[in-house]
C-alpha cells in the first residue's frame, strides 16, 4: 500500500475525510495497526506512563523513543511514522529541536517529528520544516507542562483562553506544522479551531469535529484496568492476553503442551 504523506493530510481535511493515528511503541503492535489502516502512527512521549512504569512523560529519554521509534518504523509499510520529541529535547532553541528531529529522522526512520507548544515553539516548527522535517504540533493538555498547567486538566476554557489556543494554532500553521493535535479542550473550541485551520486537526478529549482522532493503544483496546473518559475500549486485549497466558501456565503445569507434534525426533 502506499505510504501517508504528509499531502494526504490536507487533501483528506478537504475531502471530509477522518484520519486516524494510534500511539504505537513497539514492531509486533504497529504491524497490526499498519494493516488495519491506521493512517498515522504516533510514537508518543507516553511510552513513559503506559510501558516503562513512570507516573508521567517527563522522564522519557531521546534514546528511549528512538529505539522504540525505530522498530515501529520498520514494522509499518503505510502508516506515516511520526516521533514524538520528549520533554527537554527541543525547547531551548529551533537549533535543539534540529538536532533532536534529524536523530529521529536519521537513526529511528520517523517521517514526522511531534512536540509541545503554540507560539513559543513557532520558531523550532519554522526551522524544521524548512530543514525538510515536517512537524505536528500539539496544543491544548500538554502533557509535558502538567507541573505549570496544574495536573491533568482540560485547556481552553473561557473566551480568552479559547481565543489564545486559537492564535497559537495559526502560528503553529504559519510556521508549517502539518498538522495539529487538540488534547483534551472543549468540542466547540476545538471545532472552531478546526474550521480555521487548513492543516487538520487530530482530536484526543476534543470532541467529535476534529479532522481526525487519536487515541493511546492501550486505552483504544482495553489494555489495562482503567482507560479514561474521552476514550473508549473498542476491544479487551488485556483480557485476551491474560487469558492466553493462563493457558500456557495450566498446559504446561498439566502436561498437556507440548505434545509430540511440538517436539523433534533424534
Ligand atoms: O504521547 C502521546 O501519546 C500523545 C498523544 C496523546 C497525542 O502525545
Ligand atoms: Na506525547
Amino acid at each position: 500500500p502506499r505510504r501517508v504523506r504528509v499531502h494526504h493530510l490536507r487533501e483528506a481535511k478537504s475531502a471530509g475525510r477522518q484520519l486516524t493515528m494510534l500511539t504505537a511503541y513497539d514492531g509486533p503492535t504497529a504491524r497490526i495497526f499498519d494493516a488495519a489502516g491506521v493512517d498515522m502512527l504516533l510514537v508518543g512521549d507516553s511510552i513513559g506512563d503506559n510501558m516503562l512504569g513512570h507516573a508521567t512523560t517527563i522522564p522519557v529519554t531521546v534514546d528511549e523513543l528512538v529505539v522504540a521509534t525505530r522498530s515501529v518504523a520498520r514494522a509499518t509499510s503505510r502508516a506515516m511514522v511520526v516521533a514524538d520529541l520528549p520533554f527537554g529535547s527541543y525547547e531551548a532553541s529551533p537549533a535543539q529541536a534540529h538536532a533532536t528531529a534529524v536523530r529521529m529522522l536519521k537513526e529511528a526512520g520517523a517521517h514526522a517529528v511531534k512536540f509541545e507548544g503554540g507560539r513559543r515553539v513557532a520558531p523550532q516548527v519554522e526551522l524544521l520544516t524548512g530543514a525538510g522535517i515536517p512537524v505536528v504540533g500539539h496544543l491544548g493538555f500538554t502533557p509535558q507542562s502538567e507541573n505549570m498547567l496544574g495536573g491533568k486538566r482540560i485547556q481552553g476554557r473561557g473566551h480568552d483562553a479559547a481565543e489564545r489556543l486559537k492564535e497559537d494554532a495559526l502560528a503553529l500553521q504559519d510556521a508549517g506544522a502539518v498538522a495539529i493535535v487538540l488534547e483534551m479542550i472543549p468540542a466547540p473550541v476545538a471545532a472552531a479551531i478546526t474550521e480555521i485551520l487548513s492543516v487538520p486537526t487530530i482530536g484526543i478529549g476534543a470532541g467529535p469535529q476534529c479532522d481526525g482522532q487519536v487515541l493511546v493503544w492501550t486505552d483504544m483496546a482495553g489494555m489495562g484496568d482503567w482507560s479514561p473518559r474521552f476514550s473508549r475500549r473498542f476491544g479487551e486485549v488485556g483480557k485476551a492476553l491474560h487469558d492466553a497466558a493462563a493457558s500456557f501456565v495450566s498446559e504446561v503445569q498439566s502436561g498437556a503442551f507440548p505434545t509430540a507434534e511440538h517436539s523433534y525426533d533424534s
